[in-house]
């Protein structure tokens, strides 16, 4: 008695369906090769936001009065100022507006957007241009030698 005749005892399984099956595989398989990179693209890499809630900015003394530097916050940029009065603050280097990287501007003593001639104050706050909401404030604080720069939200 042969195990793949229909009606035989124990498992079979005919030529058709074992194609069919090695047919959807090989479709699964392709689509899985082609959507895991795009998947990959647009998620971030896990906990490199999360994990960085403070970074160090840069060390006491790299800035002189009235000078700024931007650095880096996690994945995203961050804008580090030395007022003239010796203060120093942070801010997200990310403009409120669509996203460009703003910069200090040692003239005028505000932050500029140069997509678009956004402008912020020191404490973050449009000044003028498009952006609709201030840029986000960091925490400083000096340990040290080094300038360690917090979120606070
Ligand atoms: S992106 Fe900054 S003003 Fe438009």
């Amino acid at each position: 008695m042969r195990a793949d005749r229909p009606g035989a005892r124990g498992f079979f399984i005919t030529r058709r369906s074992f194609c069919q099956s090695a047919l959807n595989g090989s479709l699964l398989a392709i689509l899985a090769a082609a959507f895991y990179p795009i998947l990959r693209y647009l998620k971030p890499p896990p906990g490199v936001e999360a994990a960085q809630s403070s970074v160090v900015a840069a060390k006491i003394g790299d800035l002189k009065p009235n000078s700024a530097k931007i650095f880096r916050f996690g994945n995203r940029p961050g804008l580090l100022v030395h007022t003239l009065e010796g203060e120093l603050k942070a801010y997200s280097a990310v403009c409120t507006h669509l996203n460009c990287t703003v910069q200090y501007d040692d003239a005028s003593r505000s932050i500029w957007c140069a997509c678009h001639n956004g402008r912020f104050d020191l404490k973050g706050q449009v000044i003028s241009g498009p952006p609709p909401r201030p840029l986000e404030n960091y925490e400083v604080n000096v340990r040290g030698e080094d300038v360690v720069v917090t979120k606070t939200g």
